[in-house]
């Protein structure tokens, strides 16, 4: 049998203690590789690591808010004193936000998603560089559809995503002839904690909000980490994950007020 991809792999996972990155890990783990867990509730990480090392994996517990440059440098730092290289971070931490444009009272939040899902993503990949350029290593980005298309009451968390699909398309082209991959995923409604603490117009979590993502069109988290690794495994330049997604995309060059028309049907009913 075939060695795994990411077994004996130093990964760095950010957004590590819940939803997609807690399964990322999961799953890094089974393949045996070494891994460093980042996010805010060292609790929450402390438990995924365990149920990493009771697969057999490595696991660093590393307290990061991404939001805070230091707090990025730090946690790279940790991962390098811990590890000595690293072959792999994915950029998966992540807040949403949603509600119509008009009623957002707080425009603060669109600083602090901002802040999270795109300069925290940016800081983070500043200090990881020089050890994944060293490494040939694998930069993996999770965007979204909104990265790719507008979607409606989404203005803030979509414009933090096609932000993410600037930069790393962008820096996919200057690390060409280093041997370091850039990956970008872009995720339908996965399964998750997001909506629970995403950002209303006030700027405050919304919470839980009377609508259930429906089965039909949302992917389980086990399935969206197995196509991100994947993707990452074999150094693919990015992974949409839905036909919705793959078609829209292409739709999008020649019918965009089509593609408008699918993201408004898409959001109907939801805030
Ligand atoms: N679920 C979906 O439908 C969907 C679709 C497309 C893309 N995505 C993207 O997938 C990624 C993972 O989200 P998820 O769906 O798994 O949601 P989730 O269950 O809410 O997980 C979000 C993760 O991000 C961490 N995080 C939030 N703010 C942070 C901060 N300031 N510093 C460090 N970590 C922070 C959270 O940990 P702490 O609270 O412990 O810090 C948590 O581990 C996000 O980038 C999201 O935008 C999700």
């Amino acid at each position: 049998m075939s060695r795994p991809p990411f077994a004996g792999a130093v990964v760095c996972i950010t957004g590590a203690s819940s939803g997609i990155g807690a399964e990322l890990a999961r799953q890094c783990a089974v393949q045996g590789a070494r891994l460093a867990l980042a996010a805010r509730d060292t609790a929450r990480l402390e438990a995924v690591a365990a149920e990493c090392r009771a697969l057999g994996a490595e696991a660093l517990v590393v307290r990061t808010d991404v939001a805070v440059e230091a707090d990025c440098r730090a946690m790279l730092d940790a991962v390098i004193a811990r590890y000595g290289r690293l072959d792999m971070l994915v950029n998966n931490a992540g807040v949403g936000a949603s509600g119509p444009f008009r009623d957002i009272t707080d425009l603060g939040l669109f600083d602090r998603v901002m802040r999270v899902n795109f300069l925290g993503s940016v800081y983070c990949t500043s200090y990881a560089m020089p050890h994944l350029v060293a490494s040939r290593g694998r930069l993996v980005a999770v965007s979204s559809l909104t990265g790719l298309a507008g979607v409606p009451k989404r203005t803030a968390y979509g414009a933090t995503k096609h932000a993410m699909a600037g930069f790393f398309d962008s820096l996919r082209i200057e690390l060409d002839g280093t041997g370091v991959s850039v990956t970008v995923a872009y995720p339908g409604f996965v399964f998750s904690e997001i909506n629970a603490h995403a950002l209303g117009p006030d700027g405050q979590p919304w919470g839980e909000r009377g609508y259930k993502r429906r089965p039909g069109e949302t992917m389980a988290t086990d399935k969206c980490a197995r196509l991100i690794l994947g993707a990452a495994a074999a150094r693919d330049r990015d992974v949409v994950m839905t036909w919705r997604g793959k078609v829209g995309r292409v739709l999008k060059l020649v019918a965009p007020s089509l593609v408008d028309r699918l993201a408004k049907r898409a959001i109907d009913g939801k805030q």
